[in-house]
């Protein structure tokens, strides 16, 4: 049927759902501290949050590169031309790539800074230091800022992109990533 060329009905596995809108969450929660933070009152002593929440990120976003890398995800619906395949594809693996990139480059500034401030998990537990010096530290602290400044830009590409596919393609893109909620069964 012409009117449901853009339906696969398949969806998301439910850990690929589950590792997308956590990372995401975490990410944008995220890019707002770093970005807002010397706005934010000083009280609020927002960094370590930063820090401590962005190596999570790093963590959880190398468990979902493993998974994705052993997981197809579902195929794209069928009149999706070939052009668009293809850009969706380098935005997907571009973004893998900056939810690494931009914790790693921070966790190597903050190691690399002329003065270290403490690191630490929440307050739980010390996390440690990785082993550079200024020279890289430095270098790191421009790619965090750079590298956040492209995560927000192609973010908005992502959620545009989302958004068209939903209310004018009217495709189930969106739909089959979001968890699915139950709905009442008649008696
Ligand atoms: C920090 C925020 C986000 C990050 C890092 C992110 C990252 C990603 C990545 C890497 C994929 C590809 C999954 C795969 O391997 O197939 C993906 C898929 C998707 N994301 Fe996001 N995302 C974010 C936020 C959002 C938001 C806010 C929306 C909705 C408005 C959204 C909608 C989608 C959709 C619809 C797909 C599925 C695309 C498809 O089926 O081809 N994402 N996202
Ligand atoms: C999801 C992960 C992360 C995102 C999206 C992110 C994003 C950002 C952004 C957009 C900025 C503002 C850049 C600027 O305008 O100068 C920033 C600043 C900063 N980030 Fe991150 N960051 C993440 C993880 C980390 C990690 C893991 C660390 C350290 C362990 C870190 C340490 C810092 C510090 C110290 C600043 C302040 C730099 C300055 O003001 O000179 N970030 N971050």
């Amino acid at each position: 049927m012409v009117a449901d060329a853009g339906r696969t009905g398949h969806r998301y596995t439910r850990g690929a759902i589950a590792f997308h809108w956590t990372i995401a969450a975490a990410i944008l929660f995220n890019l707002w501290l770093g970005l807002f933070h010397e706005s934010l009152p000083g009280n609020w002593r927002v960094m370590p949050v930063h820090k401590a929440l962005g190596i999570t990120v790093l963590v959880l976003s190398l468990a979902r590169l493993g998974w994705r890398l052993a997981h197809r995800p579902p195929p794209f619906p069928p009149a999706l031309p070939r052009w668009e395949r293809t850009l969706a594809k380098t935005a997907h693996w571009t973004l893998y790539a900056l939810m690494i990139g931009v914790p790693l480059s921070g966790w190597l500034m903050v190691s690399g800074a002329a003065v270290r401030r403490p690191l630490d998990w929440f307050g739980l537990f010390p996390l440690p230091f990785l082993p550079v010096g200024p020279s890289v530290g430095g270098a790191a602290h421009e790619a965090h800022e750079l590298l956040g400044y492209a995560t927000a830009a192609l973010l908005l590409v992502h959620i545009l992109a989302a958004l068209r596919h939903h209310l004018i393609l009217r495709d189930d893109t969106l739909v089959r990533i979001l968890p699915r909620l139950r709905t009442s069964q008649p008696h």
